[in-house]
């Protein structure tokens, strides 16, 4: 099943971590854990130390550091080398949807968190990524979120595999959740856009992409989305 990512101790401006780095397509992916950040404003720039300072809750400070970190070692692999981390902001749209501002250039990435790992990957304007951790769910969440093709067959690793196939294409698209899950038909080999996710597509000029997995560690899902041409705006 498709890279696997392969963590080693990384350290860096004001961090410490397990790092896993490879590529998908065009798209440069890092995945971290374990995130030691002795000093964030080494790594963060003032408005996302101010950002950060402000989370409350243990878990989601957690998870955001991680994830910028993520994305921030992606965005430096893919598209500023050399450049010093705390110079490349990540910032978000209204919808949620983060990108990366570094010099006055503004790039394009994604972002997720699960079970303690952050996964982002920067690359063409449509891109999406998803990491979910495997678990047996209630019996509802089969039934509203997939379609009885989506669900034929399919153990909890594969469902959850879905899960996370639907959501990196809807973060490609934008949309995140702001569109019904049955907006992608992936019961077929190739995805299917119905609703407003095949309006958004269309909307973008119907980019063809890829959608691939990756292996991010045990007991975790991967999906990633990525245009097969470049210079896809978003
Ligand atoms: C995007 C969404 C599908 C993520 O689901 P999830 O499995 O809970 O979380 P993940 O860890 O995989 O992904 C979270 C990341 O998705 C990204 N994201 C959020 N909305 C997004 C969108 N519309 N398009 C693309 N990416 C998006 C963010 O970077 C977020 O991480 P961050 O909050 O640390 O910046 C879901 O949260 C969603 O659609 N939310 C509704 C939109 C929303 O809440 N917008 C916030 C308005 S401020």
């Amino acid at each position: 099943m498709g890279e696997k990512a392969v963590f080693a101790a990384a350290a860096g401006e004001g961090f410490s971590a397990a790092a896993a780095r490879f590529r998908a397509g065009p798209c440069h992916v890092v995945l971290v854990k374990d995130v030691r950040a002795g000093a964030p404003e080494a790594f963060l720039t003032p408005d996302e130390l101010s950002a950060w300072s402000a989370l409350k809750v243990p878990k989601r400070k957690n998870e955001w550091l991680g994830g910028r970190l993520a994305a921030k070692l992606a965005g430096a692999a893919a598209f500023f080398p050399g450049v010093p981390l705390r110079e490349i902001e990540v910032r978000r749209e209204l919808t949620g949807s983060p990108f990366l501002v570094c010099r006055g250039e503004r790039r394009h990435v994604s972002i997720s968190h699960s079970a303690g790992v952050c996964a982002a990957a920067a690359g063409p304007g449509f891109l999406g990524l998803d990491i979910e951790e495997t678990a047996p769910r209630h019996p509802g969440w089969y039934r509203d979120y997939f379609s009885p093709a989506e669900r034929e067959g399919r153990d909890d690793a594969a469902m959850t595999a879905l899960w996370a196939a639907k959501e990196a294409l809807f973060k490609a698209l934008g949309l995140g959740l702001a569109c019904d899950t049955s907006d992608a038909d992936l019961s077929g080999p190739e995805p299917v856009l119905r609703g407003r996710a095949l309006a958004r597509w269309e909307e973008l000029g119907r980019p063809p992409f890829s959608l691939e997995p990756f292996d991010p560690g045990p007991g975790l899902e991967g999906r990633i989305v990525f245009a097969k041409q470049a210079g896809i705006k978003r």
